[in-house]
């Protein structure tokens, strides 16, 4: 079970002027009590599509038949998607089979490689082709796009149909599977058209919010991942967050921080720093999670707000040795939120080799699970020396189940952070013009008149070129 740990986030540890009080805590009893309430509203009247997915069968089930049909006969999966249609599956990957998951024999893999182009980079794409070389005709495409027009994902995929219709010929559509509306759009429209395998993106679930649908699933379940422990691992969670007590409420007392921090405290940047290389990828989807949902400029009420912490991400250890010095030195406007674990997936013991160099003789035999978790600890108290907030979210070990757990956790957190901030948390206005912006300059129909308005930022003015 995951646990929240939030006691450094208060002033008894640090100054009141940047730690909670219990004051604090009392003023937002009423705010919690009612955010919590509204979400659990929308929640049972089936308005919070995400908070039905750890009980979903349907979908389980439709991503098993495939992973049955093709398993066995691939290679090599690759991913293409971008946003909320990719970060899920490469936090579950990395989170669930491991860094060097790719690079072991096929008889030590649980399924294919694994490979998510999330990013239209010619290099990332092109020498990803390059290396599935004479794989391709094992290899399977899973494109993902709940639009289905997203400008990424459709260029790469153009490009793979190309490449697999060289290869294959007409059976090319054998090798695909398209991840999208399962109703209308034009990813859905194609894979009717060419005969594609597909699976569903719900109409009510948001991109940020789609890891435990087949966006995340199939690639999770190809891999060799438990999916059902996974979701499991979400339904308990979700039972934790429904609990009233709001105190006793994991998401609730998390919201409660954040909110409190972000709001009275000036913590505008909320920091996740996993100790665990498996979990830091979970980071990268914390980050889409918070920055979509609560970067907003209109508050429910039509009134600009201009709201929203700032999500980053560190590594720890690593990252003490880059970032800390500046997280306890310098702008006192950080929130820490740790990923601890427990029980590592591996463990490995210091050798005594260099018992009488002073220097050294403190880590002979000491198991590196414990080294890394002592520096947790160390840092944790290195930033409450210094005035610093940090929580910490406990995972016993890295399972699907507590994998699961978290995803629900923050994803819950969010919608209250959203009921607190009062700001619509499913939508992302600002990611439009960007996009259209994109297509105006890449000539698609319909954005001439943009296309002239942007011309003069996408020309470089010689006298600012140095
Ligand atoms: O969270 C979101 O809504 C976005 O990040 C989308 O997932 C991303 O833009 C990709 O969109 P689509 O799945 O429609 O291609």
């Amino acid at each position: 079970m995951i646990q929240l740990y939030w006691k450094n986030a208060t002033d008894r540890v640090i100054p009141a002027e940047h730690g909670v009080t219990a004051k604090d805590l009392e003023g937002t009893d009423a705010a919690i009590r009612a955010a919590h309430a509204a979400v659990m509203e929308q929640a049972n009247s089936g308005r919070l599509g995400y908070a039905a997915l750890p009980t979903n069968t349907q979908y389980r089930a439709q991503v098993r038949e495939l992973v049955d049909r093709y398993r066995a006969n691939t290679t090599d999966l690759v991913v293409l998607g971008i946003g909320g249609s990719a970060l899920g599956s490469i936090a579950l990957q990395a989170a669930l089979n491991g860094p060097t998951y790719n690079l072991l024999s096929g008889a030590r893999r649980a399924g294919p490689r694994l490979f998510v182009l999330d990013n239209v980079d010619p290099s990332l794409v092109g020498d990803t082709l390059s290396l599935l070389g004479r794989r391709l005709k094992t290899a399977l495409f899973n494109v993902i796009s709940k639009s289905g027009e997203t400008a990424e994902t459709a260029a790469q995929f153009m490009i793979v149909r190309q490449m697999l219709q060289k290869k294959l010929g007409t059976a090319y559509s054998q090798r695909i599977v398209a991840t999208t509306d399962p109703a209308k759009g034009t990813l859905h429209d194609i894979a009717a058209a060419e005969g594609y395998a597909t699976l569903p993106v719900p109409d009510d679930v948001g991109g940020r919010f789609s890891i435990l649908t087949p966006v995340g699933l199939f690639s999770a379940a190809m891999c060799g991942i438990d999916i059902d422990a996974l979701l499991a691992g979400a339904a308990a969670m979700k039972q934790r967050t429904e609990y009233p007590a709001w105190r006793e409420n994991p998401a609730c007392m998390l919201a409660a921080i954040k909110f409190l921090a972000f709001t009275a405290k000036g913590k505008v940047t909320h920091v996740m720093m996993p100790y665990s290389n498996r979990l830091y990828l979970l980071a990268d989807w914390y980050r889409q999670l918070w920055a979509e949902s609560l970067g907003k400029k209109t508050g429910r009420t039509g009134r600009e707000v201009f709201t929203g912490p700032t999500p980053i991400k560190a590594l720890g250890a690593t990252d003490q040795h880059s970032q800390v010095q500046l997280y306890r030195e310098g702008p006192n406007d950080k929130l820490v939120i740790f990923l601890e674990v427990g029980r590592h997936p591996r463990e490995i013991r210091i050798p005594d080799a260099f018992g009488d160099v002073p220097g050294l003789a403190y880590l002979a035999k000491a198991r590196l699970g414990k080294l890394l978790n002592a520096e947790k600890a160390a840092t944790e108290y290195a930033l409450a020396a210094s005035g610093r907030p940090s929580v910490t979210l406990r995972f016993n070990s890295i399972t699907p189940q507590s994998v699961g757990e978290f995803i629900y956790l923050y994803e819950f957190t969010t919608s209250l952070m959203g009921e607190l901030l009062d700001i619509n948390a499913y939508d992302q206005p600002a990611v439009e013009l960007g996009k259209q912006a994109t297509f105006a300059l890449m000539g698609k129909e319909g954005f001439t008149e943009l296309a002239k308005e942007i011309r003069p930022f996408a020309t470089p003015d010689p006298r600012y070129l140095i």
